[in-house]
Formats: C-alpha cells, structure tokens, sequence
C-alpha cells in the first residue's frame, strides 16, 4: 500500500559523476537486499539520457558491490512510439550502456514494442507485468528508477496528462502534443514500487527540485512528481539540481 506519510531520503552529490556512483552503488545495494529474500527481482528502468550515465556505473561496478544480474528482470518505465534501434528509443539507450555490458540475456528484458501498433504494444506489456508479484490487481516492482523533467513529469506522465488519472491498467499510452505516442506505468503502480530512485541531475531543474521538495508554505501539489508516493521513495540529486533547496550552498 502506499505510504503517503513517509518523508522522501534526498542525497545530493556534488556532481554528475558522483551522483552516477552513488546512485549505481545503492541501486546494488538494493537489488542485493532483495535477491537476498526472493529468487528474482523486478526492477523497472527510467528512459531520457541523464540515466546513461547510472546504467554505465552499474556496468563497471566490482563483483563485490554488484548482484547476481542473472537473476534480474528489467522493465521499462515509459517508452516512446519508435523502434527498438531508434536514436530516442529507451530500450536502445539501456541495451548500449546496460545490457551489453552486462550480457544481460533476452530473457530478462521486457520492453515495450513500440514499434507495434499500440494495442498490441500495450496488450503484449500488460501481459509481460504478470509475471510480477501482483498487489490490488497491479505489479508490484521491487526497485523503480525514474527521472524528472524540468516540468515535473515523471515516465510519460507529464502535467494536465490524462495518463496522471489512469487508475484501471498497469500501463497506458497516448499521443502527446509535440512528443509522440508515449507509453507509461500508470501513476498506482509507480506509487505500488516497494523502493522508487529518483535521479536528477543539472541546473536546468533545480527550480523544479525546489518546487517539488522545497518548503514552499502550503503551494499544493501540481508536479506529476509530487504524485509520488511509494512505500520508499529516495533522491539522488546532484549538486546543481539541488542548488535552490533551502540549506543548499551552490559550490
Ligand atoms: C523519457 C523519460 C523521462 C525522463 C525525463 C528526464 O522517456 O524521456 O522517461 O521521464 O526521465 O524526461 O529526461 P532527461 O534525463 O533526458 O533530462
């Protein structure tokens, strides 16, 4: 069930590089406490370019910090309407700077077909979200890794977004102006994650960081992000991205 209550861990980093190591290190680590319990774990990769720079580190991390990649299964958070080899393809940007690397098996990878029609594309991810141990009729994913825009969307959930309201499925697509047919986990399953990573990175959000964490008397929520509200949900900011949070010296 989500945890409405509990606060959100942030670690700032004090640059992009080590943001990528901290957060490819926790990631591990968190993979690794799961596996330690359950025979596989289900994790859910973000899309966008800031994370290439994560999937690198988890590629090059020391058989001692890393887990049993065999034993993880991957996901995708959102998807654009393109191929598997298109340049804005998420599954493209993992499978270069993570798959590989790894020799991660076509077993263990789920992405979502966007080069196929989207009924066929939605119909063939739902039925891929089965495998995982399910909760109030949803997946339930072990470990969520997501970016933000610097409009506060997360996955393909972006403001005033009808998909923000998707209640009734697990995944849900639309065309959206300027962007593309978008595919996305629906806003529950996001919140249904038993750990949620957020990694934000650049000056470029740091406004919108303040606005979704700062201390902004009573502003309601209006970002998709502060729509998040997993069991435990944890920023990985750098130093720039965080540069307005009260408290934050800029370097
Ligand atoms: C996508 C992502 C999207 C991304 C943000 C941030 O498919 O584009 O899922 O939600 O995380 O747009 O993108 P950058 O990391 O490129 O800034």
């Amino acid at each position: 069930m989500a945890n409405a209550t509990a606060k959100p861990a942030i670690q700032i980093q004090p640059d992009q590089q080590a943001l990528f190591r901290q957060a490819a290190q926790r990631v591990a680590e968190l993979l690794k406490q799961t596996l330690a319990q359950r025979p596989q774990a289900f994790l859910a990769l973000a899309g966008g370019s800031t994370p290439r720079g994560l999937y690198q580190q988890l590629g090059q991390l020391p058989t001692s910090l890393a887990p049993d990649w065999q034993r993880i299964q991957f996901f995708f958070g959102d998807e654009r309407a393109v191929p598997p080899e298109h340049p804005e393809s998420n599954y493209r940007m993992a499978r270069e700077t993570l798959f590989e690397p790894l020799g991660i098996a076509a077993s263990q990878i789920h992405r979502i077909q966007g080069e196929a029609p989207p009924e066929q594309a939605l119909a063939d991810y739902r039925q891929r979200l089965q495998a995982l141990p399910q909760q109030d009729g949803r997946p339930c994913f072990d470990l969520i890794l997501l970016g933000m825009g610097d409009d506060g969307h997360i996955a393909s959930l972006f403001p005033h977004s009808a998909l923000l309201a998707e209640t009734e499925h697990s995944v849900c697509s639309a065309e959206l102006a300027g962007r593309g047919r978008r595919y996305s986990l629906s806003l529950p399953v996001l919140n249904q994650a038993r750990h949620l990573l957020l990694l934000v990175s650049g000056a470029g959000k740091a406004a919108t960081v303040q606005q979704a964490l700062g201390t902004i008397p009573a502003q309601p929520p209006t970002l998709p992000v502060q729509q998040l509200h997993p069991q435990r949900l944890e920023w990985f900011l750098d130093q720039a991205a965080a540069q307005q949070l009260p408290g934050e010296n800029v370097s």
